[in-house]
C-alpha cells in the first residue's frame, strides 16, 4: 500500500488489519526510520480507534521507508513478493501544478515500473478521481467516457489524475491494473468526522453561509470513508472483475440533492434554525455577495479565514456541477450500495469542531506550490511532506 498515512490509507488499514484475515500488508511510508514510519501510520490509525489499539494495529504491518516517486529505484526485496499493490498515495493539493503533475503522473509511473519486478503480481488498484471528467461532463457520468483529451478540469490535480490513468493504460498493458474512481469522500458513517473533517466543513459552510451557487435539486455525489476503504479492498481482492475500472461513488442511488441535504442540516441541527432562508448566487457575478456573507458569517481577519474563502470559492465550484458518477459496475460486481450523505449527516455534525478549525485538515490543499528548488546534493531524504499523521 502506497498512502497509509493518508485518509483513505488509514480507514483502508484499519478495516483490513481489524480483520484479522491473515493478508500481510507491506507500506511503503516516507520516514526516517521503520520505527518513525510506524508512528506515522499508528497516528493516522488513532482517528480509527483507541491510541492502544492504533499501536497495535500497527505493530501488524511491515513499513517500507520510501517514496513512491522513486519506487522504481527501490531494491528492497519486500517489494518483490508484493501480490497486491493499493496505490492511494498522492499529492493532493489543488494548485501546485507542476509538483502535483511529478508525484501523481510522474510517480505513478515511477511505481508501475517497479511493479513490474513483482513476479506474483495479481492486481494493482490504482486509486485516481471520479473527477477527472472535468467541468462539462453530463449529470451522469459513466467510466469509460474518461479520461478525455476534452475535458476542462477546474485544477491541476484532476489533470496529474487524467495523465496518469492515460498513461498507465498506454503505457503498462502489461500489469493488471484496475482504476478505482472514487467521487468525493466526506466523513464516517459511524465515526463522523472523527477521521478527518475533510470538505465536512465546506458542506457545513454551504449551510451557514445559506448560499448555493446551483440548484436546489441538483446533486452531489458524496462517500463515506469506511465504505470507501471496504469497497477498496473488495475491488483489490476479488480474483476475477468484469471491468478494469470502477467509479466507486454514491451513483444515482445515494446522491444527495442540495434541498435534501439543506432538510437534512435541519433535522440533524435544529438550532441553527430553519433552512428555508438559502439564497441561490452566481459563483462568478455574486463574488461580492459571498465574500461579505463570508465575513459577517465567519470574520475575514487574518490569513486562515481568507485561505478558507478561497477554499470556499473552489469547492463550490465542483459543487455547482451537478454531477452523479453511475456506480452501476460496482453494483453489478455485488459490492453493497453505499449509504447516503444525508443518513449520516447527523453523525458528522455530533462530533465536529467549529468550522474553521475543522478546515485546518484542507488547508494544505490550498496551499500555494513551494518554489523550485535545484539539483539535490546527494540522495534526498524520505521525508513526508507535512508532519500531519
Ligand atoms: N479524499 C477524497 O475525497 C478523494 C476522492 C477521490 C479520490 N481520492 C484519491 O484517493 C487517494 C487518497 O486520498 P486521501 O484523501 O487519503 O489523501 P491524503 O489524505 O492527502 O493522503 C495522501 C497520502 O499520499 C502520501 N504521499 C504523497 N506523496 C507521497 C510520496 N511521494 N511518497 C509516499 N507517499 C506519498 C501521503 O504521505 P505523507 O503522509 O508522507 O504526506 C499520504 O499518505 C488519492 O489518490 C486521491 O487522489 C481521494
Amino acid at each position: 500500500m502506497t498512502g497509509a498515512t493518508g485518509f483513505l490509507g488509514g480507514a483502508v488499514l484499519h478495516q483490513a488489519l481489524s480483520r484479522r484475515d491473515g493478508a500481510e500488508w507491506v507500506c511503503l511510508v516516507r520516514c526516517t526510520s521503520v520505527e518513525q514510519g510506524r508512528q506515522r501510520i499508528a497516528a493516522r490509525l488513532s482517528r480509527f480507534t483507541d491510541p492502544f489499539t492504533a499501536q497495535r494495529l500497527a505493530r501488524l504491518v511491515e513499513v517500507v521507508p520510501g517514496d513512491f516517486t522513486r519506487a522504481d529505484l527501490d531494491a528492497d526485496p519486500r517489494l518483490d513478493s508484493i501480490t497486491h499493490v493499493l496505490h492511494l498515495a498522492a499529492d493532493t493539493s489543488w494548485w501546485g501544478e507542476e509538483r502535483v503533475s511529478r508525484t501523481n503522473h510522474d510517480g505513478t509511473l515511477a511505481l508501475a515500473r517497479r511493479a513490474r519486478a513483482m513476479p506474483r503480481l495479481a492486481r494493482f488498484l490504482h486509486v485516481s478521481t471520479a473527477m477527472i471528467c472535468g467541468a462539462e461532463a453530463p449529470s451522469l457520468v459513466e467510466e469509460a467516457a474518461f479520461p478525455s483529451p476534452q475535458a476542462r478540469h477546474l485544477v491541476a490535480y484532476t489533470v496529474s489524475k487524467a495523465a496518469a490513468e492515460t498513461s498507465l493504460a498506454g503505457s503498462f498493458a502489461d500489469l493488471p491494473i484496475v482504476v478505482a474512481r472514487p467521487s468525493i469522500v466526506v466523513g464516517h458513517s459511524t465515526l463522523g468526522a472523527a477521521p478527518s473533517s475533510s470538505i465536512l466543513w465546506v458542506i457545513r459552510a454551504a449551510d451557514r453561509l445559506r448560499l448555493v451557487p446551483c440548484a436546489p435539486e441538483s446533486a452531489v455525489d458524496i462517500i463515506p470513508v469506511d465504505w470507501t476503504a471496504d469497497t477498496l479492498l473488495g475491488l483489490l481482492r476479488k480474483p476475477q472483475l468484469a471491468h478494469t475500472l470502477y467509479h466507486v461513488s454514491a451513483g444515482e442511488g445515494a446522491r444527495a440533492r442540495w434541498d435534501d441535504l439543506m432538510r437534512a442540516f435541519a433535522a440533524a441541527d435544529p438550532a441553527g434554525g430553519p433552512r428555508d432562508d438559502f439564497t441561490r448566487f452566481d459563483l462568478v457575478a455574486d463574488r461580492a455577495l459571498l465574500r461579505r456573507r463570508f465575513a459577517e458569517t465567519f470574520g475575514l481577519d487574518g490569513a486562515l479565514k481568507q485561505a478558507m474563502l478561497r477554499a470556499v470559492r473552489a469547492y463550490y465550484a465542483f459543487c455547482s456541477l451537478d454531477l452523479t458518477f453511475s456506480n452501476a459496475r460496482l453494483l453489478a460486481e455485488g459490492f453493497a450500495p453505499p449509504p447516503s450523505f444525508t443518513d449520516y449527516l447527523k453523525v458528522c455534525l455530533e462530533n465536529a469542531p467549529e468550522i474553521a478549525e475543522q478546515f485546518a485538515d484542507d488547508l494544505e490543499m490550498f496551499v500555494a506550490p513551494e518554489p523550485a528548488q535545484g539539483p539535490a546534493q546527494g540522495p534526498a531524504p524520505v521525508l513526508p511532506r507535512t508532519a500531519r499523521a
